[in-house]
């Protein structure tokens, strides 16, 4: 008998490290220890007293409204498929079935599928790029204006701030720019769910008044995976009907033990926020300014000036850039975790991304800088300027419909014979999950060339099956 997964787990949970990704909780710090203890005896069901998430009038409805109050939102839900069922939710409600949709091209996956799902067409703006680290930024003003102008008939819009490296939009602006044209606005805002807990963080969206935001609330509170909030923050969208569109895409018997903990993360976070932010960002600075002096490495918001789109920086993100060196941050990342028993939550070519929260104490920030100053002194500098990071290829607009391309008879090609074929699936780099194939659309020989380079730097690409790609039949 064998029970190979749960051996795996709890080999690793037997493991020394530390988190630097999510969930926030940090394996388990942050949780109480009689909740942790006792999880399966609050894994209850819909009984006398415990409520029900899809009509809620109780205990449930009561948590939820606790919530509106400290994200400052007209109604809260509490969502258990993560940010990827509340954005769907989001979305079917703000578009409706077969409207129109403007999105950003750097937007996650989950987007994509609900348009796939739901026959919505989506139009894509660009963010720009930020080439001092080589990562996507947000969107000028001038493109949000534009694509809102020549797709007046869409019915929302879509931002994701923070993205993932913490880079936040100036959703002020878009509120006004995106309800000027009787557009709901749907905000993305699965990084930034600790933002209503402090004043030394970005304002959320909801604050703004954005109509729909969506948090994943594993991703940075102290609570599990899978579990998320939808905010609306405006009278714009009907209650009713998103609770119903929650409904019809959610598991109808939701975990209580999801629903406990967003509970107790948001009583916590309303609690300690304030002191528990002040000494986290305190403990940061601290450490970009070390690593920078003793490294070559470069830290996003060790210096915030000059850069362009940038509205805001999440400061509880850390984003430590490899360019200065020959090698690539995925295998600094990878390194980290051999040698050192430290986890980040993302790298890609240049940059390795750590997710903290306040359950990272100052210990974790001086195991991660002894280990990278050691790590650092052993590689070679860079003595040419490197090839410049590219940004992710355009995205081809689908020349068939996505719901269709992925449901028509396909084959299997190899990566370097698929060039001018249209893709059956959705391709991206994972993490962070953002396209860089739609189902539908052409393969370009851009597209081939940064998923090669993204294989041979160690990323993982996920839709791919062992180097060949889903392709339409002829
Ligand atoms: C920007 C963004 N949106 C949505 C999601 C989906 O979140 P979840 O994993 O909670 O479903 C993610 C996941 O990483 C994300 O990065």
């Amino acid at each position: 008998m064998a029970a190979p997964l749960y051996q795996a787990i709890r080999n690793f949970t037997k493991k020394e490290k530390v988190s630097f990704h999510m969930p926030g909780h940090k394996n388990g710090r942050g949780i109480p220890s009689f909740f942790a203890k006792s999880a399966f005896s609050v894994d209850t069901t819909e009984l006398l007293g415990t409520d029900n998430l899809h009509a809620p009038e109780g205990a449930i409805a009561k948590a939820e409204q606790l919530a509106g109050e400290a994200f400052g939102s007209k109604r809260t839900f509490f969502c258990v498929n993560g940010a990827t069922g509340a954005l769907h939710a989001a979305i079917l409600s703000a578009v409706g079935r077969g409207g129109k949709l403007i999105a950003g091209r750097s937007s996650h996956a989950s987007v994509i599928a609900a348009c796939m799902l739901y026959d919505i067409e989506a139009v894509f703006y660009e963010e720009s790029f930020l080439d001092s680290f080589g990562i996507p930024a947000m969107p000028s003003y001038r493109t949000m204006i534009d694509v809102l102008d020549k797709h007046a008939d869409a019915k929302a819009f879509l931002i994701t701030s923070p993205n993932y490296y913490g880079i936040c939009g100036d959703i002020g602006k878009a509120v006004q720019a995106v309800h000027r044209r009787n557009m709901a606005l749907i905000v993305d805002e699965a990084h930034g769910t600790h933002f209503s807990f402090s004043p030394l963080l970005p304002k959320s969206a909801v604050r703004f008044g954005a109509d729909y935001v969506v948090n994943s609330a594993h991703k940075t509170l102290c609570a599990p995976t899978q579990t998320a909030f939808l905010h609306l923050g405006s009278d714009l969208p009907d209650e009713k009907a998103v609770q119903y569109h929650l409904s019809l895409m959610e598991t109808s018997s939701p975990s209580y033990l999801f629903l406990c903990a967003m509970d107790l993360a948001r009583e916590k976070a309303q609690k300690n926020g304030k002191s528990a932010y002040s000494a986290l960002i305190r403990n940061l600075i601290f450490f970009r300014h070390q690593l920078e002096r003793k490294t070559k490495c470069k830290t996003l918001g060790g210096d915030q000036t000059g850069f362009a789109n940038i509205h805001m920086l999440d400061p509880t993100r850390l984003v430590i850039n490899f360019r200065a060196y020959e090698t690539t941050a995925a295998d600094i990342s990878v390194q980290l975790a051999e040698e050192y028993g430290i986890y980040a939550e993302m790298a890609d070519r240049e940059n390795l991304v750590c997710l903290l929260t306040p359950e990272n104490t100052i210990h974790d920030l001086q195991r991660l800088s002894h280990a990278l100053i050691k790590i650092c002194s052993a590689l070679p500098e860079r003595t040419q300027t490197p090839e410049p990071s590219v940004s992710t290829p355009a995205l081809q607009t689908p020349e068939v419909k996505p719901s269709n391309a992925f449901s028509a008879p396909g084959i299997l090609l190899p990566l370097a014979e698929a060039e001018g074929r249209i893709s059956k699936r959705t391709v991206s780099i994972y993490p962070p999950n953002i396209p860089i194939l739609l189902p539908g659309s052409r393969i370009t020989p851009e597209i081939i060339s940064y998923l090669q380079i993204s294989l041979l730097n160690g990323l993982s690409v996920s839709g791919l099956e062992k180097g060949s790609l889903w392709v339409l039949q002829d």
